[in-house]
């Protein structure tokens, strides 16, 4: 089983929309997908309802509701989490985690906050779950806002206490097909491949991140470079 906890304490940076993603690609290849909602507004419980029965299923719980029980056959839990998350509820998160993925908007006041709460998860990390991994996805990247050569020599300025740089895995453009598919309750992979491409090519080094458990823990390479949508 593989526990897969989003985060960020901003809201609005992706959080909903990567956990569903996930959510969606995994059940969509048959796997057995619990979407665990630790978020009261509950998006991605709302998301689910939405889901037409016909697809592939996916087991929603909503963990401000109700205990957190995974059915036991559980290949994949995504975690989706509340903003402004911090302290012990930050902790227990973490400690149920076995990856990370923190998604990051590409402005200036984005990645700062990003970079203080990436230290803080760094250092709990250290205490709760020294094996979990953790890399950044930066979202919603549109050349004209800021450049993707811009965004990497931002992300480089920005060290964590360590002196390690923000790691960050990969870089997904401001698509309407997010949009589409969180109105459906679908992923963009469960759409046709040919009006989804750009996006999927930009996903495809997160699952290979995601499925090379145990290697390293820590993505450091530069963000990748993108076509703006
Ligand atoms: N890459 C993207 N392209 C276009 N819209 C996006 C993208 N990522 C997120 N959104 C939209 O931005 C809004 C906030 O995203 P969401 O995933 O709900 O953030 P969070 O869960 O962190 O609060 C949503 O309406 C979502 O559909
Ligand atoms: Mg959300």
């Amino acid at each position: 089983m593989r526990s897969i906890l989003v985060v960020n304490s901003k809201g609005g940076c992706g959080k909903t929309t990567v956990a569903t993603n996930l959510a969606g690609y995994y059940a969509a290849r048959g796997k057995s997908v619990a979407l665990v909602d630790y978020d009261p507004q509950e998006s991605s419980i709302d998301w689910l309802a939405n889901r037409s029965p016909e697809r592939a299923p996916i087991t929603g719980i909503s963990a401000s509701k109700e205990q957190v029980r995974v059915p036991r056959d559980t290949d994949y839990v995504i975690m989706d989490s509340p903003a402004a998350l911090h302290g012990r509820t930050l902790a227990d998160m973490v400690r149920r985690a076995d990856t990370i993925l923190m998604p990051i908007l590409p402005s200036p006041i984005d990645v700062r906050a990003a970079k203080n709460f990436l230290a803080e998860v760094n250092k709990l990390r250290k205490v709760v779950n020294a094996d979990v991994r953790f890399a950044t996805i930066a979202n919603r990247v549109r050349e004209n806002t800021l450049a993707a050569n811009d965004l990497n020599e931002y992300l480089d300025a920005l060290k964590l206490p360590s002196g390690k740089k923000l790691p960050v895995l990969a870089s997904l453009r401001a698509s309407q097909n997010y949009i589409r598919a969180a109105e459906k309750g679908l992923s963009i992979f469960e759409f046709a491949p040919v009006k989804t491409l750009p996006d999927r090519d930009q996903w495809a080094r997160i699952f290979r991140w995601i499925s090379h458990a145990g290697k390293s823990k820590v993505v450091r390479d530069k963000v990748v470079r993108d076509k703006a949508a």
